[in-house]
């Protein structure tokens, strides 16, 4: 395990500052500025380091572009399933193509992928184009790896001279776990009204089929008062939605040394001055908190949405997942939101064909799903994880049986999306308003925004309002989605 040390952030604006000096210099010679590019694949974790990492490209001098032919592409990975890992090993072939026309061109992994040894050995072996590795725990080392690359290779075309082999030396650091945090650097975001914020990093459930604890390391929680003033100081800088990011947020401050709850955490967020809006995930049922579902009833900001991934309905499959509740468990956490928060939308993930699911194991998700009555769920057939529990257990399903299966999954979610939707159907709510709709084919101003429950709406109406909240008639349910019209 790497130590904490305070002045991680000091050292690294060294190296942003050097390399600053690389680019700027680079940039001069070509008469323009040089560009980056990232492409992130999978969860909200992975967006918000995409945030950090363009926060300190943009410091050290490039400018974001649109696609891939840029100077410096970063490819920030998942590997939660085997079809995220094939999609980057089809990004890299083209990008590949595009490096061979442009040798100075930098390409970098980074990301869960890159938390395997094999994938990265592959790589090296086969995809030798490729600069720079590195992992999920040193994201923040981005300057200094980036410094060593500029250090060790012969990265400028024009200063290569002919007939001798350019020098090519790809820079590979990935950690196994660390405690360590690093505050106060950089971080560029996507939308400048919504933030997300890392409340906690890791994970320490070991969920049969799930790589995210191998990949990710274990749970550690960022103290109350870094995160408190983060939010503040986005907010300062006109955010007005924050989302805080967790695998397992309910479990946030136990290993603090103040130990503090995740609803007491909440509570101090909610008090935020101009803050309009707080969202959370991931919850886990078994540690969602009375304490939380108490405060839910009465804070002035927590939306009420509540993502509470089930995996499966059947309390048997529930136990060889590790989950540590019961379907039972499950539902009777359900009566209770509801109880408290009558309007709450709940949100899921569900897998399907975890090995030895049966006929009936699969019946008891469909009854969870008809009884609980999703808002939305994410639905994902089970991929097998080497290195996971899960990955040697026997009885994996045949694809045709998944298929069967999940098509009928998919019927009974959008049924009962469907059936959430058409309950607010006519009434006015207040919608955030987040990007122009590009599909306005009829010549019309469209935008784009969500309700409190996470649900979105389309209308029409001027770009000058996307990053405020404007209330909003839900005119018609189009299944998970709203047409609607603005109301004064
Ligand atoms: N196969 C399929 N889905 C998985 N998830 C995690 N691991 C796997 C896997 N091996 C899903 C879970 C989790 C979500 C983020 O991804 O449903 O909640
Ligand atoms: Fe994976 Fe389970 Fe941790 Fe979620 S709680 S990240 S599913 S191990």
């Amino acid at each position: 395990m790497e130590k904490n040390f305070t002045g991680e952030a000091e050292n690294q604006f060294y190296y942003i500052d050097k390399c600053a000096k690389i680019v700027a210099e680079k940039a001069e010679k070509l008469g323009r500025k040089l560009t980056y590019h990232i492409a992130t694949f999978g969860c909200q974790m992975n967006f918000k380091d995409s945030e950090k990492l363009a926060g300190v490209l943009e410091q050290i001098g490039f400018e974001e572009a649109e696609t891939e032919s840029a100077d410096f592409i970063l490819y920030n990975t998942c590997t939660v399933r085997e079809n995220a890992n094939s999609r980057v090993y089809g990004r890299l072939g083209y990008v590949g193509k595009l490096k061979s026309k442009n040798p100075d061109m930098i390409i970098a992994l980074c990301g869960c992928m890159m938390q395997e040894p094999d994938e990265v050995e592959h790589i090296r072996k086969s995809y030798r184009f490729v600069d720079m590795i590195f992992g999920t725990h040193n994201i923040f080392k981005l300057a200094e790896l980036l410094s060593e690359y500029f250090d060790t290779n012969d990265h400028d075309s024009s200063e290569v001279i002919k007939g001798k082999k350019r020098k090519h030396n790809m820079v590979v650091d990935i950690w196994k776990d660390t405690d360590k945090i690093v505050e106060e650097l950089p971080s560029k975001l996507k939308a400048s009204f919504k933030a997300g914020i890392n409340i906690m990093f890791g994970c320490n459930n070991f969920c049969s089929y799930c790589i995210v604890p191998y990949v990710r390391g274990r749970e550690r929680s960022r103290k109350p008062e870094d995160i408190i003033n983060e939010i503040k100081k986005f907010v300062k800088e006109g955010v007005i939605e924050v989302m805080l990011l967790g695998q397992n947020v309910n479990s946030y401050g136990k290993n603090l040394e103040n130990p503090i709850s995740f609803t007491q955490l909440l509570k101090q967020v909610d008090e935020i001055e101009g803050l309009k809006r707080v969202r959370f995930m991931t919850s886990h049922p078994k540690d969602l908190s009375d304490e939380l579902i108490d405060f839910l009833k009465d804070a002035k900001k927590v939306c009420h949405h509540i993502h509470l991934p089930v995996q499966s309905g059947s309390s048997r499959l529930l136990k060889l997942m590790n989950r540590k509740y019961t379907k039972e468990d499950y539902l009777t956490l359900i009566d209770k939101l509801k109880k408290a928060v009558p309007d709450i939308a709940i949100t899921t993930d569900i897998i399907v064909g975890f090995p030895g699911e049966t006929e009936e194991d699969f019946e008891e998700t469909l009854d969870v799903c008809r009884k609980v009555g999703y808002s939305s769920a994410f639905t994902f057939i089970y991929s097998k994880r080497t290195g996971t529990p899960a990955a040697k257990f026997e009885d994996q399903i045949d694809e045709e049986t998944v298929k069967n299966r999940f098509d009928r999954l998919l019927a009974v979610v959008n049924e009962s999306s469907g059936k959430y939707a058409k309950s607010i159907e006519g009434i006015t709510l207040p919608v955030l308003v987040e990007e122009r709709d590009r599909e306005n084919s009829d010549g019309k101003n469209y935008l784009t925004g969500r309700l409190d429950n996470n649900l979105l709406v389309h209308f029409e109406g001027c770009d000058e309002l996307i990053g405020q909240i404007v209330n909003v008639k839900l005119s018609e349910c189009k299944g998970f989605y709203f047409m609607g019209e603005i109301e004064a």
